[in-house]
Order: structure tokens, then sequence, then C-alpha cells
């Protein structure tokens, strides 16, 4: 049997890497993933005017455990802001080429997506929804009935993928990625999304949230879920977030 992960590891040393299309000169792919005409946009409050509990940096870290059982207690739209902001918030664009954000990404690329599916979320209807890190707002994506419990069942049936206030799904666009790394930047991508992951897990006790990751989840069933091919772009992580 060939051992996938092991030859992953090998073939995406830097010996083995062809030039990038960086290299070759193609053109810098797109920031993030935007919005379509047709959709509709919803604006969030701004991160500088939220008023989050000042909480000590070594307390949060302390404090911090993986939580699967939430009150129900909706999550308000500002604290939902400022949760996104810590993940994914666009502090400065420079020359429309790349973003710095709250997060490290390797070489700036920032090649995540984050989608919110709402389930407890005051103001925010039912459904899944984009992050558009730039403009700080998000964009309706699906508001169907059976989509949350088609991400949940695209998570193993994981039942706190649909009790959370709201349950974040962060996909990678790899070629923003591959363009300048080739296909070491797959790996750049999975390190990305730990980084996120834990801002998340951070902020949440700052907003009496806890949080717990996932990555067991079903690639063949979330990516359609999520109307996405699994390819340009794919489910790379997962997590709930609620009141506890
Ligand atoms: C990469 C990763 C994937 C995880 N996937 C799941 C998951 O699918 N389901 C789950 O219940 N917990 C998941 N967890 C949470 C871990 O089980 C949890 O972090 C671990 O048991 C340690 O507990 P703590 O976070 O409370 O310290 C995941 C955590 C990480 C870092």
């Amino acid at each position: 049997m060939v051992k996938i992960g092991k030859e992953f590891m090998e073939r995406t040393q830097y010996r083995y890497l062809d030039r990038s299309d960086q290299s070759k000169g193609y053109p810098n792919p797109d920031l993030e993933l935007g919005s379509e005409e047709d959709k509709k946009v919803i604006d969030l409050p701004s991160p500088e005017d939220i008023e989050i509990e000042n909480i000590d940096l070594r307390r949060a870290i302390e404090k911090r455990t993986s939580v699967r059982s939430y009150i129900p207690e909706p999550l308000s739209l500002e604290e939902l802001s400022y949760l996104l902001w810590c993940t994914q918030g666009v502090k400065e664009v420079v020359r429309n080429v790349a973003t710095f954000r709250t997060v490290p990404s390797a070489g700036a690329r920032h090649a995540l997506e984050t989608y919110i599916l709402s389930n407890n979320v005051n103001g925010l209807e039912k459904g899944l929804y984009r992050f558009l890190p730039i403009e700080h707002k998000l964009v309706e994506i699906n508001t169907q009935k059976d989509i949350a419990t088609k991400i949940r069942r695209g998570c193993l049936d994981q039942p706190f993928v649909t009790s959370s206030a709201a349950t974040l799904i962060w996909t990678a666009v790899p070629y923003r990625m591959t363009w300048r790394y080739g296909q070491r930047g797959y790996r750049y991508l999975h390190l990305d999304a730990g980084h996120v992951c834990q801002n998340l897990y951070l902020s949440a006790e700052s907003v009496s949230c806890g949080v717990c990751a996932i990555a067991a989840f079903l690639d063949e069933e979330i990516n359609p879920a999520m109307g996405i091919d699994g390819e340009s772009e794919f489910v790379i992580y997962v997590a709930t977030v609620g009141k506890k």
C-alpha cells in the first residue's frame, strides 16, 4: 500500500518543487472570493466599536478547553463580528496584492475563506454565510432549511455542529498559496488553519463562549453541501462556537 502521507511529506520537499507560477510571471490570484452581484451582503458591526471584556491572555490560555455542549443563549452579531475579526480580520491591504490580518499566514498569502453556519445568532437568519474579510461583511450563501443538517452529516453527524450558536467552516483556495509555493503550499494551508482556529479558541473566552475544533469530516459530503468543488476550494477545518 502506498503510504500517501509519507509520500506527500517527501515530494513536497524543496528539491522536488517546480518553478512556481509567481516566478513565471502569472498574475497574483484574488485576495478573497468576494461576492457575486446577485448575492445578499450583510453589514457587520465594526470591530473598533465593539466593547469586549478585557481578558488576561494567560487566563484565556489556561482556561481554554474544547467545549461541545452549549447553553441556548444566542451569540450577538457584535460577538460574531469580533470573533471573525480575531480569526481573519484584515489590518492592511498591501498594494492590492496581499493582506495583513490578525493571524499569520505563509507569505501573507491568506488562502483561507471563512463560512459561518448560523444556528443561533441574534439578527442573522439561520443558514450559511461567507465572511468578506476585506469589507468586513457577510455574504449569504444558502438559507435552505436542510443546510445545517447536511453540514452536520458531513461532519460525521457530530451533534454540536448544529447545537452551537455558530459553526465556522474554513475552506482553502489552494491556488492563492501554490501560486507562490507550488505543491509545498498544501502544507502551509494546514498550518495557517491551525493559527486561525487557535485565535478562535482564545478570543471566544472573552465573549463567554467555548469552541470545539473539528477535523473529522467527510470531504465528499461536506464539500458538495457547501456548494464548492473540493479541488479549487475545499473544506480544511471546522469549529463550533457557543455560550458556555
Ligand atoms: C486538528 C484537530 C481536530 C479535531 N477534531 C475533532 C473532532 O472532529 N471532533 C471533536 O469532538 N473534537 C475534535 N478536536 C478536539 C480535540 O479532541 C481536543 O482538542 C483534545 O481532546 C484535547 O482537548 P482540549 O482541546 O480540551 O485541550 C480536534 C482538535 C484538533 C486540534
